[in-house]
């Protein structure tokens, strides 16, 4: 734990700290932020698969991910002043956007649309073309990127140290009061950390076992989306999204190459993150370009439109490409009554992440 601690520290504090502990007058300078743990239902703690190791040099702590939700709803953060993270990724809407390509600065527009913010933590990649690393490095694009936020660390950085309220809090979290980027993007990512969204009637019924938690119709959904449907493939419970990067046949020539136009590998073409499923009903429009208005016409993309025989093609798709996935009308329907199932409405609407 105390290796844990010095990572906040500059090296003289550090070694202070090292000399204290032969000291015991000084053994309060060991003080400080609380490790925090992440508060999951009973079932999910005994689930292994949801085991994670927080990164050795920004554990999760009680005072960092308190000021990283302070940046979170900060406008501050971005060249005028008027737009926070939420301003794109709205709690109501799981911290995704209902609008298609979010509005930034410059009177420039996202070119992809906003991805919900939840469970986090248990990713490995971030971003629908999966470029960034870790939570911490995603944070640093936003804020300066052009067509976003489009500030300047320095003057990011010069007006926190103005604002009475953010030194101390960078103490706190951190040691001492200096404000940078890094620190700026270790707090955030230790706020994302703590959204955790594990509370849907689909919980209760699966998890719980509350065999009155569905219906009769949300359970024929649920047998499609773990059987005949293949949607299981993908979207893999308990976080219902994937840890892969996929091409889903969603065009015949790409228009967004996604993975592909990142690496320049032709066989990274039109791939994409899996995305979670959990709270789906609330985050339209749908997919990386929000091309799909509505839950139906997502299913009617699975059931009639998927172009199988797109080269990059990912692999989990064979099912389409040998066509094996038909879907009726009421399959659909029950697809789609299932869906819905995935809400977390106290998540939705939870203080912890609301507006500090
Ligand atoms: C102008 C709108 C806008 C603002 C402001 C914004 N985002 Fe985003 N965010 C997006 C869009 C759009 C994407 C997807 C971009 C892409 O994939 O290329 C995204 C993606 C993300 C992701 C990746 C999620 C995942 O599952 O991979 C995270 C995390 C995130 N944003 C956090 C933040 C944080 C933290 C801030 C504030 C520092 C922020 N965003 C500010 C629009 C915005
Ligand atoms: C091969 C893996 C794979 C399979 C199988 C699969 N999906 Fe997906 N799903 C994805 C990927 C990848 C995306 C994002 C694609 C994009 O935006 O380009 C996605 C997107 C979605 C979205 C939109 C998510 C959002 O946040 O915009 C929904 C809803 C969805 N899938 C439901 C389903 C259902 C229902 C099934 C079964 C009929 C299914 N998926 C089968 C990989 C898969």
């Amino acid at each position: 734990m105390a290796a844990y601690r010095l990572s906040f520290l500059s090296i003289p504090s550090a070694i202070a700290i090292l000399m204290a502990c032969h000291h015991p007058t000084k053994q309060a300078a060991l003080a400080g932020p609380a490790l925090l743990s992440l508060q999951l239902p009973a079932w999910a703690i005994a689930d292994t698969s949801l085991r994670f190791d927080f990164p050795y040099d920004n554990p999760l702590t009680a005072e960092g991910a308190a000021l990283g939700r302070m940046l979170f709803f900060e406008k501050a953060l971005s060249a005028d002043g008027s737009l926070s993270c939420a301003s794109c990724h709205k709690q109501e809407f799981a911290f995704a956007d209902s609008a298609r390509f979010s509005p930034g600065m410059n009177s420039m527009r996202t070119t992809r649309n906003s991805m919900p913010l939840l469970n986090l933590a248990w990713d490995h990649f971030f971003f629908w073309d999966a470029r960034a690393l870790s939570l911490e490095l995603q944070a640093f694009e936003p804020v300066t990127a052009h067509h976003e936020m489009a500030s300047r660390w320095s003057e990011v950085g010069r007006r926190l140290a103005q604002d009475e309220r953010y030194p101390p809090l960078f103490t706190s979290a951190f040691g001492d009061a200096r404000i940078d980027s890094l620190r700026i993007a270790f707090a955030l990512a230790q706020f994302e950390r703590t959204m955790v969204s594990l509370d849907s009637r689909f919980d209760s019924y699966f998890y719980l076992k509350q065999r009155h938690a569905l219906t009769p119709q949300e359970i024929r959904g649920k047998e499609l989306f773990f059987t005949s449907a293949h949607c299981v493939d993908c979207h893999e419970p308990p976080l219902f999204k994937g840890h892969h990067v996929v091409n889903i046949g969603l065009d015949t020539v790409p228009i967004d190459l996604g993975m592909g136009g990142r690496t320049g590998m032709p066989w990274h073409l039109g791939r994409f993150k899996t995305p979670t499923l959990r709270n789906i009903a609330v985050t339209a429009p749908y997919m990386h370009d929000g091309r799909f208005a509505t839950l139906e016409e997502v299913i009617d993309f699975y059931a009639d439109d998927v172009f199988a025989a797109s080269p990059t093609l990912d692999e989990h798709m064979l099912p389409w490409r040998k066509g094996e996935v038909r879907l009726s009308k009421q399959d659909r329907a029950d697809l789609v009554a299932f869906l819905r199932t995935l809400t977390d409405s106290a998540f939705l609407s939870d203080k912890r992440f609301g507006p500090p």
